[in-house]
C-alpha cells in the first residue's frame, strides 16, 4: 500500500487516521465477517460525509422556542445512492444513517472471470433519477470496468449530476474511470499498489463481496 499522497485531478483520498485505521483492520486477512461489516458500515459513513461536503443549501424559516432565525437545508432533490451488487450494499447503510431521506437504486454487475468485463443483471432506480445526484457505491474499484458500465447506464438514463465512491482504488480503475468519465469526482479510503494477473487489487483486501458476506 502506497503512503505517498496520491494527486489525480478529479480523485479525493480521504486519508482521516480513523478511516486508515479501520481500513487497516478490513484488509487483515483474519479479521471475521461479522468485523469486516461493521468497519465497512463505518468508515462509508465517513466517506459519505466527505463526499456530500460540498452539497448546496437554501435557507429557511426556523422558529426556536427562544425566537425566529433563519435554518438550512439542503437544496434541490434527495439524492441517490446506487450500489453496484454486491459488494457496494456493504457501504449503503452507513450512508443512509447519515443521508436518511436519500433514495436508493440497485445495479447488479457481474466480472466476467476470463475478460473481467462487467456484465449487467439488474437495474432498478427512482423514476426521475435523472433529476437527482447520483452517488454510485462500490468497494473496490479495480480494473473500473463495472463502475464505468453503472455509469454509463445511469447516463443512459439521463443522469448528469454523478460521483463515484470507493474504499479501495487500483490506479489502472482510477484512470479508466477517469478517462471514461471525467466529469464524474471519484472519493476512495485509499490507492493501493497495481492490480494482479486476476484483477485483484494488491494489497488490496480481498474479494469485498466474499468477506462481507462471509461466502468464501
Ligand atoms: N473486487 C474485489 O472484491 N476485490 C478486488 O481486489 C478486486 C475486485
Amino acid at each position: 500500500m502506497t503512503t505517498k499522497p496520491f494527486r489525480m485531478d478529479g480523485v479525493t483520498v480521504v486519508t482521516h487516521p480513523l478511516v486508515r485505521h479501520k481500513l487497516s483492520i478490513m484488509r487483515a486477512k483474519d479479521t471475521s465477517t461479522a468485523r469486516f461489516r461493521d468497519l465497512l458500515r463505518e468508515i462509508s459513513t465517513l466517506l459519505c460525509y466527505e463526499v456530500t461536503r460540498d452539497l448546496p443549501l437554501e435557507d429557511y424559516p426556523v422558529e426556536t422556542p427562544v425566537g425566529p432565525t433563519t435554518g438550512q437545508r439542503i437544496a434541490g432533490k434527495k439524492m441517490v445512492f446506487v450500489p453496484i451488487l454486491r459488494a457496494g450494499l456493504g457501504l449503503v447503510e452507513g450512508m443512509l444513517e447519515l443521508v436518511p431521506s436519500a433514495r436508493v437504486g440497485h445495479i447488479g454487475l457481474y466480472r466476467e472471470p476470463v475478460t473481467l468485463d462487467a456484465v449487467e443483471y439488474y437495474f432498478r432506480a427512482p423514476e426521475d433519477v435523472a433529476e437527482r445526484l447520483c452517488v454510485v457505491i462500490d468497494p473496490m474499484l479495480a480494473t473500473g470496468n463495472t463502475a464505468v458500465a453503472a455509469i454509463e447506464r445511469l447516463k443512459e438514463r439521463g443522469v448528469t449530476n454523478l460521483r463515484f465512491v470507493c474504499l479501495v482504488a487500483s490506479p489502472e480503475g482510477l484512470e479508466r474511470l477517469r478517462g471514461w468519465h471525467p466529469d464524474v469526482p471519484i472519493w476512495t479510503a485509499a490507492v493501493d499498489e497495481r492490480l494482479n494477473d486476476h484483477g485483484y487489487i494488491v494489497p488490496g483486501l480481498g474479494d469485498a463481496g466474499d468477506r462481507l458476506f462471509g461466502t468464501r
